[in-house]
């Protein structure tokens, strides 16, 4: 049986990182149906609309997605619901993909590449799972309107509703225990019960779901402790799950912590894991079309996709080890590059993992 995979570029550098898992996808042995659409600003500027119906019907009717990045500076004067950032908050929301996993994993050739010391990040794996379509992105009330209490009454004023059901709590809590139970069996849930309604019934909840996992360790941590234990001692850390917002900001600091963004997956999946998959990084209008992106989060992007969705554990572990050999070989992205090793650009990178996934398939098959 043939996937069929909905592939979405985007914006900037999208466009080229996405061309490179392509290629990758398309070396393995995995009966798949790779078809594009327009999305973000790219879909804007043809369409007038950054999540065009076909492309939100495309990605309904795949078994998976790959995405590469939305969003430019030029678009940032259009109003809300014309921006590329919408697409991507679209789908999230339309395709009910409310678990999100962010893996920070220090790649051994990396270690270097961090702004913290080696011996706090080399062997770094954290994995951490952000809900994905609740809390004070999704949640309504928000607006703008004349204060009629506060601080200044009669002043121009704007709000937003942080908000969580039960289920809703309940089911990122299911899906992080049971991401746990497949690693070293513990998990870190982040509030800020201490001052917000939502965030104590979020712990509530978190703990509540905890007495079916007995095997699984919990604790809890305030976001603001949490930012701060992430760069003084990240290894402590090893399933982190939280709200949406603090999932955002925690999972870029977690991602730096690895010293190279270009190298991190994500997956967002839906309750029967189905999943669009994009790399961690943004569509960093700065570089695109330069030919210096680094392929490689949208490549284990890829990776993820066959592991989660589409039952391929194998093809999975192939291109992962694929891509720990072309960094041993010393090929390095602009991003990552350092001293004694090899710059090459995107599509060099790309024709590197192709390459060595076929010595990989050489190996196995012998
Ligand atoms: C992310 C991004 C998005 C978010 C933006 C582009 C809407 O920062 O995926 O982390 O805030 O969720
Ligand atoms: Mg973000």
């Amino acid at each position: 049986m043939s996937h069929k995979i909905a592939v979405l570029p985007g914006d900037g550098i999208g466009t080229e990182i996405v061309a490179q898992a392509v290629r990758v996808l398309r070396a393995l042995d995995v009966p798949l149906e790779l078809e594009t659409a327009l999305v973000g600003g790219a879909a804007y500027e043809a369409h007038g609309h950054p999540l065009p119906e076909a492309t939100l019907n495309l990605a309904k009717a795949a078994d998976a997605i790959l995405f590469g990045a939305v969003g430019d500076w030029k678009f940032d004067k259009l109003e809300r619901a014309l921006r590329p950032e919408q697409a991507i908050l679209g789908l999230r929301k339309h395709l009910g993909l409310f678990a999100n996993f962010r893996p920070a994993l220090c790649y051994e050739q990396l270690t270097h590449a961090s702004s913290l010391k080696p011996e706090l990040v080399a062997g770094l794996d954290i994995l951490i799972i952000r809900e994905l379509t609740g809390d004070i992105y999704f949640g309504q009330p928000r607006g703008r309107r004349t204060a009629v209490d506060g601080h200044f009454p009669g002043s121009e004023e704007a709000f937003d509703t942080m908000r969580y059901s039960k289920p809703e709590i309940e089911r990122i809590a299911h899906v992080a225990f049971q991401a746990a139970q497949k690693r070293s069996k513990r998990v870190t849930s982040v509030d800020k019960a201490n001052v917000l309604e939502t965030f104590q019934f979020w712990k509530d909840v978190v703990t509540e779901v905890h007495a079916s996992y007995p095997d699984v360790e919990l604790d809890h941590m305030y976001v603001d402790n949490a930012a701060m234990q992430l760069v003084k001692a990240p290894k402590k850390f090893d399933v982190v799950v939280t709200g949406n917002m603090f999932g955002d900001i925690l999972s870029d600091e977690a991602a730096m912590l690895t010293g190279s963004i270009g190298m991190l997956p994500s997956a967002s999946l839906d309750k029967n894991n189905k999943g669009l998959y994009e790399p961690s990084h943004g569509s960093a209008p700065d570089i695109a079309g330069k030919d210096m992106a680094n392929p490689l989060a949208t490549i284990l992007s890829a990776a993820m996709m066959l592991r989660f969705t589409l039952q391929q554990p194998e093809a999975a572990d192939r291109i992962e080890s694929a891509v720990k050999s072309v960094l041993s070989a010393g090929f390095r992205t602009a991003d990552i590059w350092s001293e004694g090793t090899t710059k090459v650009g995107t599509r060099a990178m790309g024709d590197a993992v192709v390459a060595a996934l076929t010595t990989t398939k050489t190996i196995t098959k012998s």
